[in-house]
């Protein structure tokens, strides 16, 4: 038997903002992943410019921040044998010109609006999968996960 991965999916304000784009949205993920646990928060500042730090000396470093803390967000750590690449897949290039023309039915190409506003992130590594999980959910156990009854399938 596979081993099942986990991933950490957000979905970006204006993507919970817009209830079509959500509601799709929610539909694939559940479709296609277990959801192990799920919370809704607003990132202040701080918090969210930890998050992503390694981005600090980017250009849209202050413009993503100030988008990242203008509403909820929804967390979901979403499990699958290939959920970091699934869920990078489904999410499709950060570019939205890119999504938009080479991929046009992935996530950030039909509810992408510009590079930063590019509906939702996906962790790039099961390692990175693994920080993301422990900074949002310092509480998480990954090594008895499994056998939580949170985890919901609806
Ligand atoms: P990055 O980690 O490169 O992309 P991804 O989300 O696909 O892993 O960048 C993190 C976020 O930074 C990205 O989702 C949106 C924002 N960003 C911009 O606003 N402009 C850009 O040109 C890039 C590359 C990213
Ligand atoms: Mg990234």
């Amino acid at each position: 038997m596979q081993k099942l991965q986990l991933s950490l999916a957000i979905i970006k304000p204006h993507a919970v903002k817009n209830p079509v784009a959500l509601s799709y949205i929610r539909n694939v993920i559940k479709n296609s992943f277990i959801v192990v646990k799920t919370r809704r928060i607003c990132l202040e500042k701080e918090t969210a410019e930890d998050f992503y730090k390694e981005h600090i000396q980017k250009f849209f470093f202050n413009r993503l921040i100030t988008f990242m803390t203008s509403g909820s967000i929804d967390l979901h750590i979403i499990s699958h044998t290939n959920a970091v690449k699934l869920w990078r897949k489904m999410l499709g290039p950060t570019k939205v010109y890119k999504a938009q023309f080479e991929e046009p039915n992935c996530l950030r190409g039909m509810f992408g609006i510009s590079d930063t506003r590019n509906v939702a992130h996906g962790s790039d590594s099961v390692t990175s999968a693994e920080r993301e999980i422990k900074f949002f959910f310092p509480e998480f156990s990954f090594y008895d996960w499994h056998t939580h009854d949170e985890i919901t399938y609806r």
